[in-house]
């Protein structure tokens, strides 16, 4: 049996992108964590990285996670067990490890899939973010949803008779994870009587971010990136 107490698991919402979204508390708890753990690409891109990279010192152990953009991953993808093995090991020689997120780490993260893993064996500690819902809605700026009116969050990546569905009783919608479904998010959308007003954000926070009204989204030749959340709203 080990000596030590195990490490906590803190997963650390980072915000949208701009630095200066970043709580008080996460740059706490990034400064009292011995282990920073971050979603990347297999190239080792991340954008959870690259918004607190200043913050980091140079003591401080950096573990990279491919866990996002592959269009097959699951929850129970092989990469989360790998990736949990990695973190456990860390936990279990008693340094706290601080699993930075892109926006919210509960809200559609990758943070879930370590909680369900590592959440029974270890304690865990968990800062909320500012979502990119949050910061889309502020950069327009509108109003996400407001007085009795229901809102529907759903992927672009849902099958499109449930997301016409689920938004044939919303007032509003916020519908993540858009880029190569944009057209099929454009005719739920419209089906529903929420296309009109609809407004596509891209990457906000970042020094490329884009506001478009949808139906100029759906006009780029190129499409949007994935790092786009649609906002609908019916007034
Ligand atoms: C896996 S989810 C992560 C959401 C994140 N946990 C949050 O709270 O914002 C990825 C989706 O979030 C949205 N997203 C995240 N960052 C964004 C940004 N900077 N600009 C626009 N959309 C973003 C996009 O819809 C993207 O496809």
């Amino acid at each position: 049996m080990s000596a030590v107490p195990p490490g906590t698991l803190h997963g650390v919402g980072v915000g949208p992108g701009d630095p200066e979204l970043l709580t008080l508390r996460a740059l706490r708890i990034l400064d009292d964590a011995p282990v920073i753990a971050y979603p990347a690409t297999t190239r080792g891109d991340s954008m959870a990285l690259a918004i607190v990279d200043r913050f980091l010192r140079e003591d401080q152990v950096l573990v990279p996670l491919p866990l996002m953009f592959s269009p097959a991953q699951t929850p129970d993808d092989p990469a989360y067990d790998r990736a949990a093995t990695v973190l456990a090991a860390h936990l279990d020689d008693g340094r706290d490890v601080a699993v930075i997120c892109q926006g919210d780490p509960l809200f559609h993260g990758s943070f879930i899939y370590l909680l369900e893993r590592l959440g029974p064996r270890y304690a865990v500690d968990v800062t909320p973010g500012v979502s990119s819902v949050m910061a889309c809605a502020a950069a327009v700026p509108r109003p996400i949803v407001h007085g009795a009116e229901g809102l529907a969050v759903l992927p672009a990546t849902a099958d499109e008779d449930r997301m016409a569905a689920l938004l044939s009783q919303a007032d509003a919608a916020v519908i993540m994870k858009v880029g190569r479904h944009l057209a099929k998010v454009g005719r739920v959308l419209d089906g529903a009587g929420l296309a009109r007003h609809a407004v596509c954000i891209t990457r906000v926070g970042h020094a490329d971010e884009a506001i478009r009204p949808l139906r100029e989204a759906l006009a780029l030749a190129d499409g949007v990136p994935y790092f786009t959340v649609v906002l609908a709203r019916r007034a």
